[in-house]
């Protein structure tokens, strides 16, 4: 972001979108767009072609595979469509592919990078989801913007962390990283059903919730007067721990959402929990 963007310049982006990107982009003094998105298919084309064809957008940002927090997944027409507006825009596209290898069906789904013939689409990843986020290791395909991102990379980071780099690499290397991957994706998966279950079963009837395919989150949505920031106070004194939706947005919004992520190890003690905030969510 920093690499492409300056003060008083125009950034689209999911709604809701992932808290940090926007807090960056805040901290940059960037103006936020943020477009409605599908939790199915993910951010609205039509909404997005017509804010890169008012040419007021500087710079693009989308998590295309299993965004956070709503877990939607591009289809391949619209991320050929999201190239296609870029390239003619001339608007660099910051692709967030950080929960692709999370796929719950029977193959990866693909990048907006992959449709990308003018280096219009810095692809970015990390071990972070996969792995553990404490390793700090990422990485971008940054097409025809890799200088750029090189030089502001240099400016706060000289150097990575070679160690933690090697150990990720060796354990890359004979299939180790991609047998793990399969047993996270099964585990993955199982969660999210026994959290789907639990909801229908603990939650009040006309909570609304996404089926994503793939990652680690369910977006919730409770009935209009809830207000999940009270909830979440109410949680954590139970030692639950919930996203209210007013974090996923610069705006005044999602104030009834909240998110939950499965990514733990599944037992009777989460079951508890979930019952508890289904309690909650009914009071
Ligand atoms: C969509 C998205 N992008 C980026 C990040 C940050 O990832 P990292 O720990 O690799 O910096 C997160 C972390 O939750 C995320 O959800």
């Amino acid at each position: 972001m920093l690499a492409l963007a300056k003060k008083g310049d125009t950034i689209a982006i999911e709604s809701p979108a992932y808290f940090g990107a926007l807090q960056l982009a805040k901290n940059i003094g960037l103006n936020v767009l943020e477009l409605p998105t599908h939790p199915g298919t993910g951010i609205e084309m039509d909404a997005l072609k017509k804010s890169i064809e008012s040419n007021k957008v500087n710079l693009c940002l989308l998590v295309s595979n299993f965004s956070n927090p709503v877990g939607s997944c591009m289809p391949d027409e619209n991320k050929k469509e999201v190239v296609r507006l870029m390239e003619k825009h001339n608007v660099p596209l910051i692709e967030d592919d950080l929960f692709g290898d999370l796929y719950y069906g029977n193959q990866r789904p693909s990048t907006c990078k992959t449709f990308d013939e003018t280096g219009i689409v810095l692809w970015c990843g990390s071990f972070s989801k996969t792995l553990a986020p404490g390793y700090r290791v990422g990485w971008v395909e940054a097409g025809k913007f890799k200088e750029k991102v090189d030089r502001t990379k240099s400016y706060h980071s000289l150097y990575c962390n070679t160690i933690t780099h090697e150990a990720i690499g060796s354990f890359l290397e004979n299939g180790r990283y991609e047998n793990h991957l399969r047993k996270l994706r099964q585990s993955l998966h199982r969660n999210s059903l026994q959290f789907l279950r639990a909801i229908s079963e603990y939650f009040p009837e006309d909570t609304k919730v996404s089926r994503p395919n793939g990652g680690m989150h369910l977006w919730v949505e409770l009935n209009e007067k809830a207000d999940t920031v009270e909830l979440y106070n109410k949680a954590i004194r139970n030692k639950i721990s919930i996203m209210p939706g007013r974090m996923f947005t610069l705006q005044n919004q999602y104030k009834n959402f909240f998110k939950l992520n499965y990514g733990m190890v599944w037992d009777e003690k989460v079951e508890e929990g979930l019952k508890v905030l289904g309690k909650l969510c009914h009071s």
